[in-house]
């Protein structure tokens, strides 16, 4: 680490807000014994909580844990399908909604735990009708419709391992991300619906499927109708409603062993291509489960909406499994939150009466750019508990959103975790933890966490090194789908026996924790990682790009944005144009969220004498700041001309 000094100006925010009396005495934890119970036997502790799920058969032994390999509840038998809907449909939950979900133009539709239980079923004997048996994989590349969740419970019901792909994702990304894990079946909607204008998933879809020879058969909601002008395969494509029609309403779940793979969700690396995080059933069930009920605070009578999109683990662990296995009622919105206008959130907040409201940085600064006239504007007094997640909350939005959203009444749960460690890690418990703008606080009970630098050793409150997770935890991913050496070699190499997150931190004195971004060369563009590799080969794919190095600088709403260094090939000129084609050939490559902000170009690039891109420096220069040591740089004047560059010729 370059700079093991904290960001000063954080460790002096010393606001302090303790848990509203009120809220702590009904709060789900509400006793402080629970840190200390969880940390004398943390097998134990979340062994009382798997408990609480229903299992056809119970585990033998709670923790296997031969680093870099945990297996939790081994031998336990369940299906998360029942865990999520047959057990509220099936008792006192049947008629109570478990889908608020309102589409983009205004529909709404409302699935109790009753319907949600039938459409499970008939989906889950679609796909074994198409011949998915347990252990074969089935992608995803949806809208935010009800037949998503339903979907990914379908898999779940069968065993068939889903692996959702973010539908703001290009063709090649799906077909690479299909081809990895060998989908045999893609279930897709005719499109979806985005300010006003049609995503063409299907027709995204087919490209993809131009070179995807495992996909045996593709299923179609249509969401859209004719204005989608979508083509249908025959022998491959077949509509969702068709199928349904046809499928028996009841399909008996699979018995899922604890250690039978849920589901494969790929996330940016460092290097190379997108890796495959595999989460298992019994441990990541327990740990989504836990973690809502106790950090959430969930409640019989809460209306419960996370905002993210299903295709990011947010998406996963708290729109879908962590809500339903506690019989939640979630409301799910489809498009974006300024369609028709820049109040739609709070306008949804209001008519449902939302009481638990979850979202990431990246919007609240959005909202907090909009002016306070739209939420003020709505009636947000149902809310009772705020979360963030993604990506550090800047102390100004976290007191934005605790005021004008939460009126200075509602907790804010600022919630630390990762695509790989499958739920939430860090964060307070609202009832029993002061909360600080910008910090995620504690642990949750039962997890290790630690700030170490280089060797491994412990860092004094107040120095910056690398969080770490000390000890196994029941969600976390099990290995990479297909790649355990890399697996090793991200998460397990740099400290042998402690989970490296890639991540900077620093405690406090009180042993708060402040995040601080990502030490490796990963964006949080809007919350999502994005790799700098990942858009430099694709930038290099141009014919005009002869190098290129991407940095993420720092950017008011989305945390980051991608900026491209770009030096060009003899005969091609760096002109506006070029820039902008080179923006688009990226976001068609890899999908919107992938499009760089600014392409500088450059006749060098800085560079070590070992020949490694300086991306500190560059990261230096987009972000305007004094340049530190560059005596170690092959040409110290390269530096010079890239930031007077900058400066007069971003385009
Ligand atoms: O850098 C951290 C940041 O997001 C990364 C994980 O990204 P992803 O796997 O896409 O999952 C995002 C949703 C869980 C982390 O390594 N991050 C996430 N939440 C926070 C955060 N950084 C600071 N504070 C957070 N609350």
């Amino acid at each position: 680490m370059t700079d093991p000094t904290a960001d000063q100006a954080l460790l002096e925010e010393k606001r302090l807000f303790p848990p509203p009396p009120e809220f702590a005495a009904q709060a789900n934890a509400r006793d402080p014994e629970i840190y200390a119970r969880a940390e004398s036997d943390f097998e134990a502790f979340w062994a009382g909580l798997a408990e609480e799920l229903e299992w056809f058969e119970k585990w033998h032994t709670t923790l296997e844990w031969t680093p870099p390999h945990a297996k939790w509840f081994l031998g336990g038998k369940l299906n998360i399908s029942v865990n999520c809907v047959d057990r509220h449909a099936k008792g006192s939950r049947k008629d109570k909604p478990a889908i608020l979900w309102e589409g983009e133009p205004g529909d709404v539709r409302t699935l109790t735990y009753e319907d949600l239980y039938r459409e499970v079923n008939r989906f889950a004997n679609v796909l074994r009708g198409l011949g998915v048996q347990k252990g074969d994989r089935v992608a995803i590349y949806m809208p935010m419709v009800p037949e998503l969740p339903i979907a990914l419970l379908a898999c779940a019901r069968v065993g068939a391992p889903h692996s959702v792909v973010f539908g703001g994702f290009s063709a090649e990304s799906l077909r690479e991300r299909i081809n990895h894990c060998g989908a045999k079946v893609l279930v897709t909607a005719d499109g979806g619906w985005r300010r006003g204008g049609v995503v063409p998933l299907k027709k995204w879809a087919d490209e993809a499927l131009e070179d995807a020879p495992t996909i045996e058969s593709v299923v179609v909601y249509e969401r859209i109708g004719e204005r989608a002008h979508i083509s249908m395969k025959e022998g491959r494509d077949y509509w969702w409603h068709e199928l349904m029609e046809k499928a028996e309403p009841e399909c008996a779940p699979e018995p899922m062993d604890s250690e039978d793979i849920l589901f494969i969700l790929y996330t940016s690396g460092s290097t190379g291509k997108p890796k495959g995080i595999q989460h298992t059933t019994g441990g990541y069930l327990t740990g989504v489960y836990a973690t809502t009920k106790y950090v959430f605070d969930l409640k019989e009578d809460d209306i419960y909406w996370c905002t993210a999109d299903i295709g990011w683990v947010t998406g996963h662990s708290y729109i879908v499994y962590g809500p339903l296995a506690n019989g939640a009622t979630c409301v799910m919105y489809e498009g974006a939150p300024d369609t028709p206008e820049r109040d739609r959130f709070w306008k949804i907040v209001e008519k449902y009466r939302v009481t638990i409201f979850y979202t990431a940085p990246t919007a609240i600064r959005t909202f907090m750019k909009w002016g306070d006239k739209f939420p003020n504007s709505c009636d947000l007094s149902s809310l009772r508990l705020l979360g963030s997640v993604g990506e550090p909350i800047n102390p100004e939005a976290w007191i934005w959103y605790s005021s004008t959203i939460g009126k200075n009444r509602c907790p804010v749960v600022d919630t630390w975790w990762q695509t790989e460690t499958g739920h939430i890690l860090i964060s307070p418990l609202p009832g029993l933890i002061a909360t600080k703008p910008g910090s995620a606080t504690k642990p949750f009970p039962g997890i290790l966490a630690d700030v170490v630098n280089d060797q491994g050793e412990s860092m004094p409150p107040g120095r910056k090194g690398y969080l770490v997770i000390r000890r196994p935890w029941p969600g976390m991913l099990r290995t990479l789908w297909m790649d355990d050496d890399r697996y090793r070699q991200v998460y397990w190499s740099r400290f042998k026996t402690m989970y490296f997150t890639g991540d900077g931190a620093v405690r406090d004195e009180d042993g708060y924790f402040w995040l601080m971004g990502r030490v490796d060369d990963v964006m949080l563009v809007a919350g999502h990682n994005i790799s700098t590799m990942e858009l430099e080969s694709a930038l290099v794919e141009h014919p005009a790009v002869a190098e290129a190095a991407v940095i993420g600088r720092k950017h008011e709403i989305k945390g980051q944005a991608p900026a491209a260094f770009v030096i060009v090939r003899e005969g091609y000129v760096p002109t506006e144009h070029l820039a902008f084609e080179l923006k688009n050939f990226v976001a068609h490559k890899l999908g919107a969220i992938c499009r760089p902000d600014d392409i500088i170009f450059t006749a060098d690039l800085p560079k070590t004498r070992s020949g490694k891109i300086m991306r500190r420096l560059l990261r230096d220069i987009a972000e305007g700041r004094v340049l530190g040591d560059t005596t170690t740089l092959a040409d110290p004047g390269v530096v010079a001309s890239l930031k007077e560059k900058y400066a007069g010729d971003e385009t």
